[in-house]
């Protein structure tokens, strides 16, 4: 044990003085900060990419049918993957007013005010091949887009997703409805067909009449000099013209 002990401490001290003369602190490091470049690797950037098939913590969608919407097969699911409640439905609502109104039309016929100034017009929900097409068809739709209308994914979160799907079925069984759906008091104040609508809906036109859009794009609305607008009625330089 003697004997063993002598050059340990001699090892020790050899090294305590290794150490003294290539301290290496971790002040001394290189430091990134993030998006700073780096001469180290290749591609000359401090950050590496995560390896294919990285799941952060917490981000494991599993759940096929509330992340995508589609069933194993990947066919579009038909019933909600979440519980169906009035909060969700008036969440759905504010959501729905917010985000897809502008177009498609707080009652979803696809005459949002977006729409009659000019933007593509969607389809109305109250088709039959969009009151037939599976929820999941809607969810892929807000996830992915489709054709001219972009993703609404960075707004709306799967469930918030799920929310805005719901509210657009009470949507379309609002404008479907069967009067034998009605509580009795309210079916007695709904008129015979024979009846000409109550004057409320006849001045509610389902078609875009805009006092203002008469001769749309010739004659833009905006009225000429206000900062900011596109078309005939911009002050040129005012904002960058669209290519
Ligand atoms: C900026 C306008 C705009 C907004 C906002 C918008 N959409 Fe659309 N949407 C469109 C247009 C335009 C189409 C038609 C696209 C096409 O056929 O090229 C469409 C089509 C659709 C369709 C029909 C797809 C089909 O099978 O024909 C659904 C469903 C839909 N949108 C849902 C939504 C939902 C839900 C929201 C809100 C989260 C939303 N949209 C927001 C413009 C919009």
């Amino acid at each position: 044990m003697k004997r063993l002990f002598k050059p340990l401490i001699a090892l020790g001290v050899v090294s305590l003085g290794l150490a003294g003369c290539s301290r290496l602190d971790m002040q001394d490091q290189p430091k990134y900060k993030p998006e700073r470049p780096s001469d180290f690797f290749a591609d000359g950037r401090s950050e590496r990419q995560p390896l294919p098939g990285t799941i952060a913590r917490g981000a494991l969608e599993e759940d096929t049918a509330f992340y995508v919407g589609t069933d194993d097969q990947g066919n579009d699911i038909t019933a909600f993957p979440i519980a169906v409640d009035r909060a969700v439905i008036l969440r759905g609502q504010q959501r729905y007013d917010i985000y897809c109104a502008p177009c498609h039309g707080r009652i979803g016929n696809g005459l949002g005010m977006i729409v009659r100034r000019g933007l593509k017009q969607p389809p109305s929900y109250h088709i039959d091949r969009l009151r037939d097409a599976p929820i999941g068809h809607y969810y892929n739709v807000i996830t992915n887009g489709y054709g001219a209308m972009l993703n609404y994914a960075q707004q709306l979160e799967p469930r918030d997703r799920w929310a805005v799907i719901a509210y657009i079925r009470v949507l379309q069984y609002s404008e479907n409805a069967n009067v034998n759906d009605l509580p009795q008091e309210a079916r007695s104040r709904v008129p015979p067909t024979s009846q000409p609508p109550i004057a409320a809906q006849a001045n509610e036109p389902l078609v875009t009449r805009d006092a203002d859009f008469t001769d749309f794009p010739a004659k833009p609305a905006t009225p000429s000099g206000v900062p900011g607008a596109h078309g005939a009625g911009a002050v040129p330089g005012s904002q960058p013209e669209r290519k």
